[in-house]
Parts: C-alpha cells; sequence; structure tokens
C-alpha cells in the first residue's frame, strides 16, 4: 500500500450495490464512490462495465461466492476490507443489486465495528426489481397482491424452508433469489400445500443486461421447462406473477428475448 495512504484520514468504507448489471442502473452516489475509490471488493455479480469505473491504479479485487460453487470465504473477504480501510485507504466494497438483500451484509458491518471503522451503506437495484421491469408488472397490485415476499432458494443449510401454506395462497407474489436448483424442492412444497398448478412462474435471466432471457411458465411445469431452457446466469423466480405481454401465450418452453415480449 503506498506510504502516503497510511496517513490519510480513515474514511468510510462504503458498502455499495452495484444494481442488476447495466451501468445504467449505478447509482450517481456508487459512480461517485467507485471513481474515487483506491480498493474496490467486488462480488462475482458486478459487470465487468462497472468494474471499468475505477479509476486507473485502483486496486479492484474478486471476492465472490457463488451457490454450490467457488467460494471466497466469508472471513477472508472481512479481512481484507478491513484490512485496506485500516491503511487509510477509501475502500468501496461492491455488491451486485443491493447489499441489504442477500448480501451478508450483516457480518461485513460487524466486521468493520470491531475493527472500529466507519462505514456507509448505498443502496442499489434489487434483482426483483429490475426483473419485474423487464416482465412489465407491478410487484404489488390492489385487489391481488397487498405484499410481496422476497425469498432465496436456499441458505446455508440447503434448500430453504418458508411458510408454503401462506405462499401456496391464490394471488401470492414472492420473488425467489437464487432458485434454480431449487425449483423441484418448492414445486413439492407448494403443491403439496394446495396451490394451484397453473399458478405463474416466470424467471428472468440477466435482468436488465444485455442477454436478459425471461421463461414464462406455471408450477406444473416449472423445473421441466427450466431444465429445457438452460439458464446459466443469474435468475429471478417469480411465483403468482406473469409477463404481461406474454400472457396469453403461458406457457412458454422457449425463453423470451426481451424483443420478442415487446
Ligand atoms: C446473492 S443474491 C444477491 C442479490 C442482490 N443483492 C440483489 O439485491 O439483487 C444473488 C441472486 O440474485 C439474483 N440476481 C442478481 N442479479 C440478477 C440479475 N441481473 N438478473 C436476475 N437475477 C439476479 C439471482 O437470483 C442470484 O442468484
Amino acid at each position: 500500500m503506498p506510504s502516503q495512504l497510511a496517513h490519510r484520514p480513515v474514511t468510510p468504507v462504503a458498502l455499495v450495490g452495484a444494481g442488476p448489471g447495466g451501468i445504467d442502473l449505478l447509482t450517481i452516489r456508487a459512480l461517485r464512490l467507485i471513481e474515487a475509490a483506491d480498493v474496490v471488493i467486488h462480488d462475482r455479480l458486478v459487470s465487468g462495465d462497472i468494474l471499468a469505473l475505477a479509476r486507473a491504479g485502483a486496486h479492484v479485487i474478486a471476492a465472490g461466492k457463488q451457490g454450490f460453487g467457488p467460494t471466497t470465504p466469508q472471513e477472508a473477504i472481512n479481512a481484507l476490507i478491513t484490512g485496506h480501510a485500516l491503511t487509510g485507504a477509501r475502500v468501496v466494497r461492491l455488491k451486485g443489486g443491493d447489499p441489504v438483500l442477500f448480501g451478508r451484509l450483516d457480518e461485513e458491518i460487524a466486521a468493520l465495528e470491531a475493527a472500529g471503522l466507519p462505514y456507509e451503506i448505498v443502496p442499489g437495484v434489487t434483482a426483483a426489481s429490475a426483473a419485474a421491469a423487464a416482465i412489465g408488472q407491478s410487484l404489488t397490485q390492489r385487489g391481488r397482491n397487498s405484499g410481496l415476499r422476497l425469498l432465496t432458494g436456499h441458505d446455508m443449510q440447503g434448500f430453504a424452508d418458508h411458510d408454503w401454506r401462506a405462499l401456496a395462497h391464490p394471488g401470492e407474489v414472492a420473488a425467489l433469489y437464487m432458485a434454480k436448483r431449487a425449483a423441484r424442492f418448492v414445486q413439492g412444497r407448494l403443491m403439496m400445500h394446495g396451490a394451484a398448478p397453473d399458478t405463474p412462474v416466470t424467471l428472468v435471466e440477466n435482468a436488465a443486461r444485455a442477454d436478459e432471457r425471461i421463461l414464462a411458465t406455471t408450477l406444473a411445469d416449472w423445473p421441466t421447462d427450466l431444465a429445457d431452457a438452460g439458464l446459466d446466469g443469474p435468475a429471478l423466480t417469480f411465483l403468482g406473477l406473469a409477463p404481461r405481454e406474454a400472457r396469453a401465450r403461458i406457457p412458454q418452453t422457449t425463453p423470451l428475448t426481451r424483443q420478442e415480449l415487446a
């Protein structure tokens, strides 16, 4: 670390949401912090376009996690963040979407607090918002759903358990993160609790990116259609929501591109 950094007053570590991928959904505050950063520690969902905003000479470090895949231990990420911040470097911890959702933010905040380091949180556009925009739907609707559940498909124990009875009610809407592998598990739980087989299920892969794809299906066909579609990017799954423009064509087995939906 350059010696002049050691004498700079500690600036708050910025825990920043990078949004769902497209550079144009970055907040202006996030942009300013990235441009000013000495160190950017990012997860695997942050796109190359956004990382390229870091100034020449900034230290850009990948510290990613992949559900069921290669991963940087959380303790190592915490140590990276606090270690750089304690030298006086301006550190941006950059996370896909909104850092307050499924981002292990509390663990990083606890590490910063333990090190006596100040921090700020900069919200970003979460995947559920970007995916809802992609399918032309509102996440809440008078007379349909007055609330929305944001759920994970898996947690540290494996497939995550939820209130399946409540989720099986007609009109319920849920946004499932990290749920591709959990499709058959969730389908089984919902059917067991009486959910209608024709309940709409919609997956938006790479929401708000150039390669965005939409798979509209039903609860009955979800696992099969998902396997056939071969989605390999990050995907948000909606239970109880169908793409507005494609309603008449449900179920779909071929992912729709943005253009096909228009
Ligand atoms: C660890 S969670 C992080 C969520 C993130 N903090 C947010 O607010 O969007 C990762 C999951 O978010 C969802 N996700 C993130 N970016 C996405 C995108 N551009 N399109 C669809 N889903 C996305 C996927 O379900 C992915 O498995």
